[in-house]
């Protein structure tokens, strides 16, 4: 059964609400209530001075009305006596200064003093708790990449950075230390990145804002391991997880996960559809991302259910369908659990008009009626959890591509994530399920690998995908790749993409970063297509050329190719096109691999399938504020704006 749950805070509320709350979770089908993660102050008021008593009884509520409970370690925001003891738990800012208090998530992960703390509840919770029947724990909240400058950092950084090059002699070659006399001659002199001198990313040594981007995101995973071993010590079978966000820091999650047993995203689609129609998909890709932290379904911790607020303005009320419309997206992406923020709204604190499913006024409204019809939904089809997304084409993702782009922009409006989302978005509206991977990962069992932006090149990531093509596998690579050592410096005397150029069976004798500038290219099977952001020229050697461009000095030149390699097949796509190009370009792929599409599927509406040996589902999701009709798997398909339909292998709609 797919669970529907919600996320509640029985300590921000009287106690005298808690039952009437709980009853009413329960007579809506809610299976599951994530609580105590930001409860630290209630379960340890002074130091070492424990109430852990209404935690009990709210646990035993919860339980008594047969709901499970996902109890989360409250370690995000601790209590303020620790922060006056101990300022040394304080996260310090990018000028080195402590961080003000007051707020959550700013305590350094790496100060033993707060891990000493946080060991300390952890374990308590854990012991206390170990056969309470917990469905799930939950580490801390919304783990972001650890980038506090503090002096534990500074020398955890430094630590790092031994263990990985031995002697200073080795790092300032690595790094390319000699510019703008960087040469370091102690440990002591590499300090964790500051801007205080200089605002800007972009006047450090890229070679170092790599590793400690690096070192950042493994710390992360470091305090992640940290946790689950106390959890695990009390709790061996604990199901732990930890709920992810996409914050401007992002940790390198499949390392992050690596401990963890099922990943975990708080999902909080737009409540305003994009105008612009390119947007539509990337709610949809950030679910595939997180399905690939572990490569099987995982659990929505924070599902919208209700208008957002206190980040920013109130934005405007959930639409008709939309909570369910949502809530189904994410299930056809993968997730078997969805826990709803929140139960109701915050009357007090910074969240307070961060909407949950009940307004301030308690009442059942029309968010808690589509969610009783979600649940009644899922009710029919129980054995949908049973399901999952098997795929044929693979996307590679690495956090060091993340890490480095983010430190050198490579031309204006363009970032990794940007082919990733197009080359996906074109996969869904192809109604082609895609798994978003490691490139760390294995990838022998797909037919398809789309490999976007290799910036930062390693020689053994290209010697697998070499292997792939040559057995048989088709391979997509783009433009920005070969560009980088694994380093962060340049690779020179080759032209580019270098280490690609063999398999792509082309090179590049010139580059334009035209930014948010538009231009075009055609195809050589027809068809024009707008382009913008980057343009590779492109010299085929054993290549043929795809397209070429049709404006500026460089018309006529060719800016896609293909090469047959092997047994198999190697694309280059040496720029940033619109929509269509990516969908004209995978159903060329798809066709020849005799890959099923379903062709004729509306901008806006995806498609994506759950099976097992001896189920299937087909989900479409109409992602638009309109209604669309189209036929599928042939049959006529009318959707109204954002509804979710399924069809079984029977060919019942659900
Ligand atoms: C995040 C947090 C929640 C809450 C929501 C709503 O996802 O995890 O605690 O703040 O945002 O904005
Ligand atoms: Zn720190």
């Amino acid at each position: 059964m797919i669970i529907t749950g919600v996320d509640y805070y029985p300590e921000q509320w009287d106690r005298s609400m808690w039952e009437d709350d709980i009853r009413r979770m329960s007579d809506l089908g809610i299976r599951t209530v994530r609580i105590g993660e930001f409860a630290w102050c209630r379960l340890e008021p002074e130091e070492g001075q424990f109430e852990f008593g209404w935690l009990d009884d709210a646990i035993e509520l919860i339980e008594r009305y047969g709901m499970k409970v996902i109890l989360g370690t409250p370690t995000n925001c601790p209590p303020l006596w620790m922060f006056q003891n101990y300022p040394d738990t304080l996260q310090c800012d990018r000028d080195g200064t402590r961080t003000k208090t007051g707020i959550r998530g700013h305590r350094c992960m790496n100060s033993p003093t707060f891990r000493k703390y946080a060991g300390r509840i952890v374990a308590l919770m854990a012991e206390r708790y170990a056969d309470n029947g917990i469905y799930a724990w939950q580490i801390d909240n919304e783990l972001e990449s650890n980038h506090c400058t503090c002096e534990y950092c500074a020398a955890s950084f430094r630590k790092w950075l031994q263990d990985k090059y031995g002697t200073l002699d080795h790092l300032n070659r690595a790094w390319g230390n000699v510019v703008w006399s960087g040469e370091v001659s102690d440990w002591n002199q590499i300090n964790a990145f500051m801007t205080a001198a200089v605002n800007r990313a972009d006047w450090f040594n890229p070679g170092y804002m790599l590793d400690y981007e690096r070192f950042c995101a493994a710390s992360t995973t470091d305090y992640v391991h940290f946790q689950c071993d106390i959890i695990r010590k009390y709790i061996p079978s604990a199901v732990i997880t930890t709920n992810s966000c996409f914050g401007s820091n992002l940790p390198d999650f499949h390392q992050e996960f690596e401990p963890l047993d099922v990943a975990s995203y708080d999902n909080y689609p737009p409540a305003v559809i994009p105008a612009n129609p390119e947007k539509f998909y990337s709610n949809a890709f950030a679910l595939d991302f997180v399905r690939g932290f572990k490569q099987k379904n995982f659990w929505v911790l924070e599902q919208l259910g209700g208008p957002m607020g206190c980040w920013s303005p109130i934005t405007p009320q959930l639409e008709p369908g939309m909570l369910e419309g949502y809530a189904m997206q994410a299930v056809a992406h993968g997730a078997d659990l969805l826990s709803f923020f929140r139960w109701r709204t915050a009357s007090t604190g910074a969240e307070m008009f961060c909407y949950g499913l009940l307004d301030h006024d308690n009442q059942p409204n029309s968010r808690t009626e589509e969610l009783k019809h979600l649940i009644h939904r899922l009710e029919l089809v129980p054995n949908l959890s049973e399901t999952s997304l098997t795929s044929k084409v693979a996307m590679l993702y690495s956090a060091d591509q993340e890490f480095s782009f983010k430190t050198q922009a490579q031309s204006e409006g363009f970032a990794y994530w940007t082919q990733m989302r197009l080359f996906h978005e074109a996969c869904m509206n192809l109604g082609v399920n895609i798994d978003i991977i490691p490139q760390s990962h294995s990838y022998e069992d797909y037919e398809v690998v789309i490999v976007p932006t290799q910036f930062v090149t390693d020689k053994d990531s290209v010697k697998r995908l070499e292997q792939f093509a040559q057995q048989g596998g088709t391979v997509i690579v783009t433009n920005r790749s070969g560009v980088k050592d694994e380093h962060g410096n340049c690779i020179i005397n080759e032209s580019l993409p270098t280490l690609f150029r063999k398999m792509c069976g082309c090179y590049i004798n010139g580059t334009d970063a035209i930014g948010p500038r538009y231009q075009r290219i055609r195809s050589l099977h027809g068809g024009v297509f707008s382009i913008t952001s980057w343009c590779d020229m492109l010299v085929c050697e054993t290549a043929e050329p795809m397209a070429v461009y049709l404006d500026r000095f460089y018309a006529g030149t060719p800016a896609l190719s293909v090469n047959q390699f092997g047994k198999g097949t190697v694309y280059y796509v040496g720029t940033v096109g619109e929509k269509a190009l990516y969908r004209s370009l995978l159903l060329e792929v798809f066709h020849q691999r005799k890959m099923n599409v379903i062709e004729n599927l509306p901008d806006g509406v995806e498609s994506t399938v759950r099976s097992a040996e001896d189920m299937q589902f087909r989900f479409f999701f109409n992602n638009t504020l309109e209604g669309k009709s189209f036929f599928a798997e042939g049959k006529r398909v009318s959707m109204q704006a954002l509804e979710m339909k399924v069809l079984t292998r029977s060919g019942q709609w659900i």
